[in-house]
C-alpha cells in the first residue's frame, strides 16, 4: 500500500530554500508511489496566534485542538500519516514563528494526564527538513534537536533532512546537484521505497 506523507511547511517564502527542497523531496516521494500533502502553514487562517494553552485539547476525549480554524483538522489528520514532515528555515537557532504556531498546537496529540501520554499515532514517523545559511552548528543543530525531542514526546521515530549554507538568493540553489539528491533520497525513504 502506498505511503501517505504530510508536509508541513512554516517558510513564509513561498518560493525559497525550504519550499524548493520540500518540493524535491515530494517529487521523489510521490514517484516512489507516496500519496504526498504539502501544507503551506505560512499562510493557513488561524483564529489565535499559535497555541493559547486554553487545555480543552486536554479536557476533551478527541485528539483535536479546539481552536477552531484552518490548522486544527490538519493536525487532527497528523496520525492517518506514515510520515509527518515539518520544514523550516532556521530562524535565531529555531524553527519559525510560522511553523511554532501549528507544532505547538501538536500538544493535542497527546494526553498529559497519564505516562506514557496516551496518543492516537500507530505507524507515523516524524521528520523535520530544516535550512539555515550558517553551518550546522549555527542553529541547525538546535533545531533538529527541537524536534527530535518533539519525537520523543509523541513516542515517534524521527528522521531530518538538514541542509547548511544555503544560498541568499533560493535561484541558487536550483542548480546544486548534490541537494537535489539528497532531498530525493529523503524522498524516496519516507515513501519506504
Ligand atoms: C529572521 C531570520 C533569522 C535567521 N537565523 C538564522 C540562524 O540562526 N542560523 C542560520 O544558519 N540561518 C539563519 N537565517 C537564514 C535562513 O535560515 C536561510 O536563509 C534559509 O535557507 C531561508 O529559508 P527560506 O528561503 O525558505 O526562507 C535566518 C534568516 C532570517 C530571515
Amino acid at each position: 500500500m502506498s505511503k501517505k506523507i504530510m508536509i508541513v511547511c512554516g517558510s513564509p517564502r513561498k518560493q525559497g530554500n525550504t519550499n524548493r527542497i520540500v518540493g524535491w523531496v515530494a517529487d521523489a516521494a510521490r514517484g516512489a508511489g507516496a500519496e504526498v500533502e504539502v501544507i503551506d502553514a505560512a499562510h493557513l487562517d488561524y483564529r489565535t496566534n499559535g497555541c493559547i494553552g486554553c487545555m480543552g485539547c486536554q479536557k476533551s476525549e478527541e485528539y483535536r485542538c479546539v481552536v477552531d480554524d484552518e490548522a486544527a483538522p490538519i493536525i487532527a489528520r497528523m496520525p492517518e500519516a506514515d510520515a509527518v514532515v515539518l520544514a523550516s528555515p532556521v530562524y535565531w537557532h529555531g524553527p519559525t514563528a510560522q511553523l511554532k504556531m501549528l507544532a505547538d498546537r501538536m500538544f493535542s496529540l497527546i494526553k498529559v494526564s497519564s505516562f506514557p501520554f496516551p496518543t492516537p499515532f500507530e505507524k507515523t514517523t516524524l521528520a523535520l527538513i530544516g535550512t539555515g545559511a550558517g553551518p550546522m552548528d549555527d542553529g541547525l543543530d538546535l533545531l533538529e534537536e527541537v524536534f527530535k525531542r518533539t519525537a520523543t514526546g509523541l513516542q515517534l521515530p524521527f528522521e531530518s533532512l538538514l541542509v547548511p549554507l544555503t544560498p541568499e538568493d533560493p535561484e541558487d540553489l536550483e542548480g546544486n546537484a548534490e541537494v537535489r539528491e539528497r532531498a530525493a533520497a529523503f524522498g524516496r525513504k519516507l515513501a519506504g521505497a
